[in-house]
């Protein structure tokens, strides 16, 4: 949500930031802005829609020089205009910043400078933190910064320059993420997300909250809020310029939905244990006698990786028999939760940086909980305040809806729920039959994605039809939900996902000639009861699109659209049987003509509440 970028080195600004912005644009799409010190004044350049636009804007407006900042923005305070967007500059003109996040207190800092005598350009939270700056500004831009930072409540990923200053770039964090990249000869970056500069250096550190990073000739410094200096690991990171690039695809939808054969066998790498029948996670070596003692999950976490959590709660309770909740982790922080000794809470979050995750983690945390993280953002806020977890490795994920993600997600769960099993009720033999089944995904995950061309099909007879509706039972009843979630970003199309069996309590009304249902319907124990809610569907009009496993019959003769994927055992099915609705949710959003890879309205990642 949102992007930040600075520079400060030995090259043009400029071309790094408008880059490093295009890279990020899947985070917040709705207007830009740049700020470049050219000649000893600071140049701002804004506008609003895509960054098309910005680039557009430069052409007439080049900015010249060495030390800059740019964001883009997915509006919180105010319309995404071009006097909303970022930077935004200080009354005197002085000082320039970007700013991720939220400032909670800035009501009554806005009505404090007002009174006096500061005139507001912008509806931003954003713009009183420029003139708080400027406000302690005494020629030492840091000093300057962490006194305004003292005066805010909230969460910030700030980049700050002051024409006072020309050699100086300031970055700080609190709850919003901030990485700074170590550049060779002398270059430096500032970025929310390590994508936008990965083309220019894999040197980074992963700043905590609270600290504030002065960049200066060549050179940086951390402290704390306090001033005290602070040293910070610097890290390599893991992935590389080709995976932020679309590699031939025409949408990064696309390339990750395919990445997925290989992003399982990341998944699972050393995980796997097949002599013993069981699952290794490093990230849980800490907790793993504190396991064997719990009697409770709570499973939290927001969109599609709530999906996953609930295929996770189906896998644990089966193999392990421990009782797990799945809670939307807006709802957790709010609720006075109860955790009681020997209760568990497993966050999980695709970029480790959603700010309901984050809360609802800490929440847990502060009851006295051990709160574990499964997260694909390697140094993310989310990860390092867990107290243990899992990495997905399943590399950058630029669309916005999620795919790649929720199957490694599941991948990651159904590993834990072996690992939990094995200390509790499930037998050897049980445990080697899943991890051989497991090692067979990413195979089977390939024989699936051959789909997309007859799915392609399949869509272009749905594309136009204005509400879905998605079934499904047992461990697929969650891909149901995932399904339609997917639809709803990308096509626009109203969909809901339903367990099967609740249809004929309520969404029944709703079927006719004009409604397409997509039901999971795997050949499994539930197969029989399955039929006869398709049956209801048909003798009522509706067009039901089955995706099944071979030998299917009697599915073939009462669907309109049968989608075979090879089968597994039940409890893995949710890794296939959603592949076909990625896609299908896919060709539909193409062929509407949707901007597939940043839908209206929605952010990758979620850092507000
Ligand atoms: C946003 C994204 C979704 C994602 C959700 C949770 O809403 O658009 O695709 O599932 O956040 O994100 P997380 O990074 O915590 O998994």
């Amino acid at each position: 949500m949102c992007g930040i970028i600075g520079y400060n080195g030995k090259g043009e600004a400029l071309p790094v930031l408008v880059e490093g912005l295009k890279k990020m644009e899947y985070r917040g799409y709705d207007s830009s802005g740049v700020a470049v010190i050219d000649n000893g004044q600071i140049k701002v350049v804004r506008a609003s829609g895509k960054i098309k636009a910005l680039e557009d804007k430069l052409k007439t407006t080049p900015l010249k020089g060495s030390i800059g900042i740019a964001h883009t923005r997915w509006a919180t305070h105010g319309a995404p205009t071009e006097t909303n967007a970022h930077p935004h500059t200080s009354y005197d003109g002085k000082i320039s910043i970007v700013h991720n996040g939220i400032i909670e207190n800035y009501a009554s800092l806005k009505a404090k400078l007002i009174s006096e005598g500061i005139e507001f350009k912008s509806e931003t939270d954003t713009e009183v933190v420029a003139h708080l700056i400027a406000r302690y500004y005494n020629g030492d831009l840091k000093s300057a910064v962490l006194k305004a930072l003292k005066q805010i409540e909230g969460t910030f990923g700030l980049g700050v320059v002051c024409s006072d200053e020309p050699n100086v770039l300031i970055g700080a964090r609190r709850g919003s993420p901030l990485i700074l990249g170590i550049g060779n000869d002398g270059d430096f970056y500032l970025a929310s997300d390590v994508s936008a500069i990965i083309n220019h250096t894999q040197k980074v550190v992963y700043l905590d909250d609270n600290d504030v990073v002065q960049i200066k000739d060549g050179g940086y410094s951390i402290v704390n809020m306090s001033s005290h200096e602070v040293q910070r690991e610097v890290q390599d990171v893991e992935f590389d310029a080709d995976a932020v690039a679309k590699g031939g695809f025409p949408h990064f939808m696309l390339k990750e939905i395919f990445e997925q054969p290989e992003v399982l066998r990341n998944t699972m790498r050393g995980r796997l244990l097949t002599a013993e029948g069981n699952a290794k996670l490093a990230g849980l070596d800490t907790n793993i006698k504190e396991l064997r003692n719990i009697n409770r999950i709570i499973i939290t976490a927001c969109g599609t990786s709530y999906y996953a959590g609930m295929v996770g709660e189906y896998m644990i309770e089966d193999l392990a028999g421990v009782p797990v909740e799945v809670e939307y982790a807006s709802e957790f922080r709010y609720r006075n939760p109860i955790i009681k000794p020997g209760t568990l809470v497993i966050a999980i979050s695709q970029s480790g940086e959603t700010a309901d995750t984050l809360a609802a983690l800490r929440e847990a945390q502060q009851k006295g909980a051990t709160a574990l993280a499964i997260c694909n953002g390697v140094g993310s806020t989310i990860a390092r305040t867990s107290d243990g977890g899992v990495y997905l490795h399943a590399g950058p994920e630029i669309g916005v809806a999620s795919t790649k993600a929720f199957t490694s997600q599941v991948t990651v769960l159904a590993m834990i729920a072996l690992l939990l099993g094995r200390q509790r009720r499930l037998s050897f033999e049980t445990g080697a039959d899943i991890v051989k089944d497991l090692l067979e995904l990413p195979d089977l995950v390939t024989e699936t994605l051959k789909l997309s061309d007859s799915i392609a099909e399949i869509a272009k007879t749905l594309c136009k039809a204005n509400n879905f509706l998605y079934l499904g039972r047992h461990f697929c009843y969650p891909v149901a939900m995932e399904g339609a979630l997917k639809l709803k970003e990308i096509s626009y199309i109203h969909a809901e996902g339903y367990p099967a069996a609740e249809m004929k309590h309520g969404p029944i009304a709703l079927i006719d000639e004009n409604m397409p249902v997509v039901v999971i319907a795997p050949k499994d124990s539930l197969f029989d009861k399955i039929i006869s809610n398709i049956r209801e569907i048909k003798a009522r009009g509706g067009k039901v699109i089955a995706v099944t496993t071979e030998d299917c019959h009697p599915l073939d003769e009462i669907a309109d659209h049968i989608i075979t994927v090879p089968k597994t055992r039940p409890m893995l099915m949710p890794i296939l049987a959603c592949i076909p609705l990625q896609l299908l949710a896919y060709h539909i959003a193409v062929l509407r003509g949707n901007d597939v890879d940043q839908p209206r309205n929605l952010a990758k990642s979620v850092t507000v509440e």
